[in-house]
């Protein structure tokens, strides 16, 4: 097995996570960092045996001998450095959301055609060992057909700083629904059987962010000269219709008068039985239960599952595409229609009403 050469670009909490995996998994080797922190850089190098760091990605991409490239930076970068990457040759593996809009995850895949190479999206939480026990579930007919589900991801306080640049429009796309509402999308979507999206009605707010409620003070999210204030929303909520008739609610907020702390979860009802999944404050392994009727008695069952991988198997699975060899099927497709819906989303609030989905 060759060695995959990988370069990490970003040194945040995503790109640590990339480091940490690609540390873990034989027959891949980080040859460079690139991250504006150089004291974060320099400790990241020694404690990986990484012999280069550069502060900019555009002197990480000239190292000669670079495969593949994971890209961990604020959203804004993206799709510039997945595009110059692939234009290089390289492997992309991109946090997600795969980029601000849709507009630039298409640009994103046509040069990732061009290339004829591999462009991924780190989607971590649908690895989970509790929403896979769950597809396992829904996969087995346990559930029948799911025509429902309700699915969210809500903070109290969880803004990530003010004048990071998760809070501006202009570097991040959004507020909570692209930044943790994509997740929700992503597992959903993924726990229903990638049903196409038909239509979104979608509404957005920042009260409590505009009234100073709501931030996080232990955030440590870099700050971008320019993003001073917070022009996202701190909440949002879309009803969603689904091709095959079914029905997604998905809520999203950084900010909301609710319990403390930091939950995601899922709801779904189907034909013959119904479940759900809370996962509160990042637990490994969330409270996972099936509801099902058991000759007309109500049955409940708890389900306990391993933590899973997360990032760890998103870089397994990228190293396992690029080693697989059929690059062209692995062009970002897979992932750009939920830029699209996030997109819709966006519409639908700002326009106050129900946006219909093509192609
Ligand atoms: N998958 C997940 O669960 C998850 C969690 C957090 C963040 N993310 C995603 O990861 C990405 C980064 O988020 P974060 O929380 O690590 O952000 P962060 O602000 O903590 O870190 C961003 C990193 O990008 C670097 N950077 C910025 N401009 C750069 C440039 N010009 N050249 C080189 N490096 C540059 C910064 O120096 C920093 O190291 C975002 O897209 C975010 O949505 C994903």
């Amino acid at each position: 097995m060759s060695t995959v050469r990988v370069g990490v670009i970003g040194v945040g909490w995503a790109g640590r996570q990339h480091l940490a995996a690609y540390d873990a998994l034989p027959g891949a080797q980080v040859v460079g960092l690139a991250g504006l922190e150089e004291p974060v850089r320099t400790a990241l190098a020694v404690q990986y045996g990484v012999e280069r760091h550069v502060a900019r990605w555009e002197d990480l991409l000239e190292f000669d001998e670079l495969d593949a490239v994971s890209v961990a930076v604020p959203t804004f970068l993206h799709a510039p450095i997945a595009i110059a990457a692939l234009q290089r040759g390289l492997h992309v593996l991109s946090e997600k959301p795969m980029a601000r809009n849709a507009s630039e995850a298409e640009s994103m895949v046509q040069a990732a055609r061009a290339a004829g190479r591999v462009l991924d999206v780190g989607f971590n939480h649908r690895q989970r060992g509790d929403i896979q026990k769950l597809k396992d579930v829904i996969d087995a007919g346990r559930l029948g057909t799911p025509y429902y589900a309700k699915a969210w991801w809500l903070r109290r306080s969880g803004i990530p700083g003010r004048g990071s640049w998760f809070t501006n429009a202009e570097l991040a796309g959004g507020g909570p629904l692209v930044d943790i509402g994509v997740h929700v999308l992503d597992y959903s979507l993924f726990l229903l059987g990638n049903p196409t999206v038909t239509a979104v009605s979608a509404s957005t707010y920042d009260l409590l962010a505009s009234a100073g409620f709501g931030f996080n003070p232990d955030a440590t999210k870099t700050s971008v000269a320019g993003a001073t204030g917070f022009d996202v929303e701190d909440l949002a909520t879309v009803f969603m219709r689904l091709q095959d008739g079914g029905t997604l609610l998905v809520e999203a907020s950084w900010a909301a008068h609710r319990t403390h702390g930091d939950q995601f979860g899922i709801t779904l009802y189907g034909s013959k039985g119904g479940a759900e999944l809370i996962v509160e404050n990042y637990a490994p392994s969330g409270s996972l239960r099936v509801f099902t009727d058991d000759d007309g008695v109500p049955a409940e069952t708890r389900l306990t599952a391993e933590p899973g991988g997360g990032h760890k198997v998103v870089v397994e699975q990228f190293l396992a595409k690029i080693r697989a060899g059929r690059w062209h099927e692995h062009d970002g497709t897979a992932t750009v229609h939920l830029a699209r819906i996030v997109d819709a989303c966006y519409r639908s609030a700002a326009e106050q009403r129900e946006v219909r989905l093509t192609g």
